[in-house]
């Protein structure tokens, strides 16, 4: 997968999380780190829509964790915005999933990368025009083979 992308409308993130989707397996951990209102969540939506989830996939801020189970594989959506620390992402439980599911987490930097021993951090971006800007960080071996640079 190309690791920059330029997203000029709510489509073309749905597009990319439907091509993320595509290289996605089981025990995967995606971390979207970016501002409020980057495009977090449409990127889910694009990714579960690409794993052939057809509930709705909203924003869990209030819940914390959802887990959607109508997909190719289990797509577990947290969103850590609420979070304090590793502790509270440790009380979730999300590990019990975790192994047979991709878990795609919105403001989950420094605090779940050590759910996986590998993760795809992606970069998104919203420049002064509204296009947003991605990029595809790959941490760990199997991912940088994934995404290539
Ligand atoms: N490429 C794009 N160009 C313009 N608007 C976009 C693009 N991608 C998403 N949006 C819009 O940006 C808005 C915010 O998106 P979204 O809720 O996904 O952001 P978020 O990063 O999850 O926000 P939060 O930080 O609140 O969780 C939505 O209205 C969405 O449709
Ligand atoms: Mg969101």
């Amino acid at each position: 997968m190309n690791p920059d992308h330029v997203l000029a409308t709510p489509e073309d993130t749905h597009t990319l999380g439907r091509e993320l989707a595509g290289v996605l397996r089981a025990g995967d951990l995606v971390v979207l780190v970016g501002p409020l209102g980057a495009g977090k969540t449409a990127l889910t939506q694009g990714i579960g829509a690409g794993l052939g989830v057809r509930e709705p996939v909203t924003s869990p801020t209030f819940v914390i964790a959802r887990v959607h189970r109508d997909g190719r594989l289990p797509l577990v959506h947290v969103d850590a915005y609420r979070l304090g620390g590793a502790a509270d992402v440790d009380d979730l439980d999300l590990d019990a999933s975790a192994e047979e599911s991709v878990s795609v987490v919105e403001w989950g930097q420094g605090l779940v990368e050590h759910l996986a021993d590998e993760h795809l951090e992606v970069r998104l971006d919203r420049r002064d025009d509204d296009v947003r800007t991605v990029r595809l960080v790959p941490h760990g071996p199997g991912w940088a083979e994934r995404i290539g640079g």
